[in-house]
C-alpha cells in the first residue's frame, strides 16, 4: 500500500527531494508506465502530472499584497512576486511546458537541448539560447526522467553560470543514482517527483521506469 497521506514525503537521506503521494498522481503514474499507453494518451498524462507536480513545486513562492476592486468593493489580493523561468530539457521536457504555463502564464521559457550519449551516458549539450545574464528569480528545470543525473546536473551548472540563484527540478520519475548525484553536487536544488524507482539497469534506464520518455511522447520508439 502506498503512504495514504496526500502530502509530499521527504526522505531524510535526501532532504531536498519531494515525492508526491497525491492519489491523482499515483493513479496517473500507473497509466504513464503501462507499455500499452499510446503516445497520445502518454502526452496527455505527462501534461497532467506536470501540472500536479508543478502545483506542489510552486507552493512556497513569494507573493506580494495588492489592492484590487471587485464589482462590489475594494479588497486585498496577491500577486506573484518572483519572475519564473521554465527550462524544459529537449526533447522529453517539452511535454511538460504547457501545463506549467497554465499554472504560471507569465513565466519565461528557456529551452536547453541535452541528449545522453548512449555509450558514455554523459550529457551532450546541443541547444542553448539563454541571454547573457539571468532574467528570472526562480528556474524550474522540466524533464520527465532523472536517471544517472548527468543531464540534470549539467542543466543546473548551465543555469548557475547564467546567474540563476534559485533552481528547482521537476521530474516525473527519478532513480536513486540520479538523486544522489544531483543532491551531492547541488544541495541547494530541490527535486519534485512522482516516484523514486528502484535502480538503473546496465544501459542506464530507470527500472521499472516507463522506457524512453522522449520516444513514448513522440512515437519515435520504432519497434521498441
Ligand atoms: C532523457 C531524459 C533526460 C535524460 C536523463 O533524455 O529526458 O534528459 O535522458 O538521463 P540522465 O539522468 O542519465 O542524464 P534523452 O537523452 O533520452 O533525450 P531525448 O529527450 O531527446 O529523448
Ligand atoms: N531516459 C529515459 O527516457 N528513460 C530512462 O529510463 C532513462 C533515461
Amino acid at each position: 500500500m502506498p503512504d495514504s497521506s496526500p502530502l509530499p514525503v521527504r526522505d531524510t537521506a535526501w532532504p531536498n527531494l519531494h515525492v508526491s503521494r497525491h492519489p491523482a498522481i499515483l493513479h496517473k503514474l500507473a497509466i504513464l508506465r503501462d507499455e500499452r499507453t499510446e503516445p497520445k494518451k502518454f502526452r496527455e498524462v505527462v501534461r497532467e502530472l506536470s501540472w500536479l507536480l508543478g502545483y506542489e513545486a510552486l507552493a512556497d513562492v513569494d507573493v506580494r499584497p495588492i489592492r484590487i476592486s471587485t464589482p462590489l468593493e475594494a479588497t486585498d489580493g496577491h500577486q506573484l512576486a518572483v519572475r519564473i523561468g521554465l527550462v524544459p530539457i529537449l526533447r522529453a521536457g517539452l511535454g511538460m511546458v504547457d501545463a506549467m504555463l497554465e499554472l504560471m502564464p507569465t513565466a519565461e521559457v528557456w529551452h536547453l537541448g541535452l541528449f545522453r550519449d548512449e555509450k558514455t551516458l554523459r550529457p551532450v549539450e546541443y541547444y542553448n539560447k539563454l541571454p547573457d545574464s539571468a532574467t528570472v528569480d526562480l528556474c524550474l528545470i522540466l524533464d520527465p526522467m532523472l536517471a544517472t543525473g548527468g543531464s540534470a546536473a549539467a542543466a543546473v551548472e548551465v543555469l548557475k553560470r547564467w546567474g540563476a540563484t534559485r533552481i528547482k527540478l521537476i521530474n516525473l520519475i527519478v532513480a536513486p543514482e540520479g538523486v544522489d548525484l544531483v543532491t551531492k553536487a547541488h544541495p541547494d536544488v530541490e527535486i519534485y517527483c512522482a516516484a523514486v524507482d528502484r535502480q538503473l539497469n546496465e544501459i542506464g534506464y530507470i527500472m521499472p521506469g516507463l522506457g524512453d520518455a522522449g520516444d513514448r511522447q513522440f512515437g519515435t520508439g520504432g519497434s521498441q
